[in-house]
Parts: C-alpha cells; structure tokens; sequence
C-alpha cells in the first residue's frame, strides 16, 4: 500500500526534512489511534482514511479501477474466488457480488485492523446493495507467501504458503509485491488470475506476464497510472482449454 493509499502523500518530504519527521512521529503514534471516516470508493462504503488525514477523499468513484473492472470481468456467477491482499475489502466486495450467492470468496489479509474495515465494507455495501455480502466471503488474517510490506503489523497473523492454497476458478492479487513469490510457488491452476503489479516492490509486470506464460496462460495488460506518478499494470492471465 502506497503512502498515498495510507493518506500521507499530500505532505511527501524528504526524510531529513524536519516536517517528515514529525510526520513520521504523528503517523507512528496519533494518527491510528483518530478514528477512521466512511468513504464510498468505486461503489463500496468503507473505512480507508482517518480523520485528519490531509489528502483524505470520502469519495472515489474511480478507485483501484482497472484491477476492479479485472476482478468484475473475471468472475462468473457460482465461482469460487481466492483473493490475497484485501485492504479496504473494495475489490473483496465486488468479488462476492460477481460469485453471487452461490459462490464463495476466500479472502487473506495480513493485517488485522484491515480484515475488519474489510468485513465492515461486506456488511455495509450488503445493506445498501440488498445483499448478504458477508456470507459470501471467509476473511482470514494471514500472510501468504512474503512478507515485502504489508499495511501495519502482522500480529496474530496465521501464515499460508503459496503451495497449500486451495483450488479456485479466480484467484485475484493485490499484496504489494508478493505476487511474484506467490504465483512462482502457485500449485493450484485457476482458469483466471488477476494481478495488480509492483514494480517499486519487487513485482514489475514483465516478471509476473513470464511466469504466467510459462504456466500456460494467455496475458492481456491494462495500464495503471498511480497518483505518485509511476506506472504499474492489472494483468489478467487466462488458462486457455486447450492447454
Ligand atoms: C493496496 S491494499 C489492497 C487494496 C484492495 N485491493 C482493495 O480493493 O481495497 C494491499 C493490502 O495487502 C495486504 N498484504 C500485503 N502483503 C500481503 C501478503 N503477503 N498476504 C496477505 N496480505 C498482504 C496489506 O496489508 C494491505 O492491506
């Protein structure tokens, strides 16, 4: 998650800086302990921002837009969804509302303060869609794979190795660089994987479109242009039948 996503982009300074360095004192200390606002992004009512927060938005129609449109795409009604990386729980509820209520989402999450923003989006955007998004979705907290930089701390984190995650018709990534690792140990072949790339965390897109070839599926790559002003790709890999 970039320091914009946390809500601290608008006052980037070096570190030696000394206003960085109150930053970092008031972001270590005051600013979790401020209550977290309600926003409504690309449709899903959660908490992603505390108050005070100086870029903090309510609202953000387009948020994390082309890995949502990746997930909605790829999911058909009955399917069953493995996502690593829930954050805010945006795309966790437009997983769960593409499986519909026969499927299932199997959602992992690191940090324990985000699996319940994230329940509390299932929750929320349920009441407002009519749906019962929370039976839909398993929220667990645990690391899969490496630890590059999760959002906060990983206390009471349970660990799933890449290797044991279970079967899945979709499974979709946005963890901050641990796709790589994740699709590299990947035993499971699920007809659709969704990837949001990293390249300033390790996981540029040339890296994750080679693996994926070579394990037999067919790429398309939709361009990410992030407010920091560097570029990452949603890659969408589909295991063709034929293969
Ligand atoms: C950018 S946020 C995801 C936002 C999410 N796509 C949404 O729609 O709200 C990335 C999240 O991945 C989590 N994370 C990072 N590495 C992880 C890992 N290896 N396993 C599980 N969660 C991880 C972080 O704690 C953070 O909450």
């Amino acid at each position: 998650m970039t320091d914009t996503e946390r809500g601290r982009g608008a006052y980037d300074l070096p570190l030696e800086r000394p206003l960085d360095l109150l930053r970092e004192v008031y972001d270590g200390t005051i600013r979790r302990r401020l209550p977290r606002v309600l926003g409504v992004y690309n449709g899903v009512v959660t908490r992603r921002y505390y108050l005070l927060d100086l870029t903090q938005s309510t609202n953000e129609p387009a948020y994390k837009q082309a890995l949502v449109e990746g997930v909605r795409e790829a999911i058909d009604p009955g399917d069953a969804v493995v996502e690593i990386g829930a954050g805010f729980g945006v795309c966790t509820v437009w997983a769960a509302r593409e499986a519909g209520a026969e499927g299932r989402v199997l959602s992992f999450e690191a940090n324990a303060e985000q699996t319940r923003v994230v329940r509390e989006a299932l929750e929320l955007t349920g009441q407002v869609a009519g749906e019962d998004l929370l039976d839909r979705v398993d929220v667990q907290q645990a690391l899969v794979g490496s630890d590059l930089e999760t959002y906060g701390s990983m206390a009471g984190a349970a660990r799933v190795e890449p290797a044991a995650l279970p079967d899945c018709d979709v499974l979709t990534m946005d963890c901050e660089g641990a796709e790589l690792d994740v699709l590299r140990e990947l035993s499971v072949e699920p007809r659709t994987i969704v990837v949001e790339t990293h390249p300033t965390h390790g996981a540029p897109t040339d890296a994750v479109v080679e693996v994926l070839s070579s394990k037999g599926y067919a790429i398309e790559t939709t361009p990410v242009t992030t407010k920091e002003g560097g570029s990452k790709d949603v890659v969408t890999a589909t295991k063709s039948s034929d293969t």
